[in-house]
């Protein structure tokens, strides 16, 4: 049988305080509602239907490229509304999700659980106790714990107010059974909306049985209307990854200051020091160890590298046994072969630095092809930008470059040649020359110190 799923992501979350809709604030670098597709969509649903208004271009764009089709609800009527908007889409056979796109964190197989629940035949709804229930839509029981209705917070009497199980607004049942439902929702309540949970007294009257789910964990099904519960759930959610980490057998220095924001995948025995922060698609091979203060983004290292404090990389390779930093900056498209060495200070982009090269102090190499053995001395820069276009160094094996020099691409240092202190290289050194291209030195015995006049 088949499976549909309606995110709810039409409202404004004013409460945010933000010009950007609430759904697409981020959680773990992710937009909210992108967390909520994505974990549906580990269900292979037939349809995903998302329900669009406040800011709905900017929604679009980031769920259709997952595949999503958008569904505008002009006016913000309430969830019963919302809902109601997506079914003429829904085949009517199917059975239908209902998540909301301000709730990230709700597990696959959860979801799995409850549409398997409303499969059956009745109406499955996912609630959780809270110590403090106040301002959530409350799960009236009788005598017998059966669930009669949801009564939302300003609808409820003061006994009602006491009661801690909560509707987290996720729910399925089958299309023909809300099909019968919604058109019949009214909207006299305190707040003149058209509740979706009103479909819970509906299926008691029509005798259509309710089940029930919890989460494992209250942070699973808690919905985000400000950024204090953003920030709430950020860190719980954190704390979640690095936990894993530390299962997998990678050793955090402390699992409170540390932050994934995509997908790293590690060897064994790495260690991470406090303050990393993952970005993207990571890779870290086995012994790596990275120090407090970096910032590691879609970046692969290889085994047995050391990246010390305050280092960036921003999609680069690196290969075995290389030492990065402290305050060392890798851009995109670097690439450290084996045993290569970047010291403090020193800045590298679309450049290739060989087997056991090293620049290890106060440097800049872009566009540059450096071979293997080769070291850099400090202060060295490659010019490889007129004003207008790029140009290429390169600098082959063993070629030993004094600090303090500027090389003017495009051009060539040859193998074991050696660039005397101070130079700017502007022509090709032929293999194994020396160059030294600065003024000379003059000293002049005759120098008088001037006086103050
Ligand atoms: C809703 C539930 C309440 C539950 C709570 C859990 C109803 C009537 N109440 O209340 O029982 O305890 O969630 O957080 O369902 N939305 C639309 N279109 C609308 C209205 C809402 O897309 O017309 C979206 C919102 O953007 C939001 C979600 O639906 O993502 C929930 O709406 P919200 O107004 O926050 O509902 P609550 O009052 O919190
Ligand atoms: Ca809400």
């Amino acid at each position: 049988m088949s499976l549909e799923v309606i995110i709810l992501a039409a409202g404004k979350g004013t409460r945010m305080r933000s010009d950007m809709p609430k759904v697409l604030h981020t959680l773990a670098g992710k937009p909210m509602l992108v967390h909520a597709v994505e974990q549906a969509q580990k269900l292979a649903p037939t349809r995903t239907h998302i329900i669009v208004g406040h800011g709905a271009d900017q929604v679009e764009a980031q769920v259709k490229p997952l595949g999503a089709q958008c569904v505008p609800q002009e006016q913000q009527l309430g969830t019963g509304h919302a809902v109601a908007q997506a079914m003429p889409n829904v085949d009517s056979e199917a059975t239908v999700l209902v998540l909301y796109g301000d709730v990230p964190l709700v597990p696959a197989a959860l979801m799995q659980q409850l549409a398997d629940q409303a499969m059956q035949g009745g109406l499955a709804i996912l609630t959780v106790a809270l110590d403090d229930s106040t301002g959530y839509g409350r799960i009236v029981r009788n005598d017998q714990g059966e669930i009669q209705a949801i009564v939302e917070h300003k609808d409820a009497t003061p006994e009602q107010r006491q009661i801690k199980e909560i509707n987290t607004g996720i729910l399925a049942a089958k299309a023909s059974l809300l099909n019968g439902w919604l058109p019949r929702i009214e909207s006299d309540n305190a707040q003149g909306e058209i509740y979706l949970t009103d479909i819970v007294a509906m299926a008691v009257a029509d005798g259509v049985p309710i089940s029930h789910l919890q989460p494992e964990f209250a942070q699973q099904t808690q919905g985000v209307n400000d950024r204090v519960q953003l920030a709430e759930l950020e860190r719980w959610h954190q704390l979640q990854l690095a936990n894993q980490l530390l299962r997998d057998g990678v050793q955090l220095a402390d699992p409170s200051r540390f932050d994934l924001r995509g997908e790293l995948t590690t060897g064994k025995d790495i260690f991470i020091d406090i303050n990393a922060i993952i970005e993207g698609q990571v890779v870290l091979e086995d012994g790596v160890h990275i120090g407090p203060n970096c910032h590691l983004k879609d970046a692969h290292i290889g085994a047995g590298t050391h990246v010390f404090a305050n280092s960036v990389i921003d999609q680069a390779r690196v290969a075995k046994h290389c030492n990065i930093g402290p305050f060392a900056r890798l851009r995109p498209g670097t690439v450290l072969e084996d045993g290569a060495k970047v010291g403090n200070f020193v800045e590298t982009k679309k450049t290739t630095l060989g087997k056991g090269s090293k620049a290890n102090h106060f440097t800049y190499l872009g566009d540059t092809v450096v071979g293997e053995k080769v070291n850099i001395g400090a202060g060295t820069i490659t010019c490889n930008y007129d004003g207008v276009n790029k140009f290429q160094t390169n600098i082959e094996d063993g070629a030993f470059i004094g600090s303090n020099s500027s090389i003017v691409a495009p051009v060539t240092i040859g193998a074991g040649a050696t660039v005397g202190a101070g130079s700017t290289i502007t022509k090709d050194v032929a293999d194994n020359n020396l160059a030294i291209a600065r003024g000379k030195q003059r000293n002049l015995a005759s120098w008088a110190k001037p006086v103050k006049s």
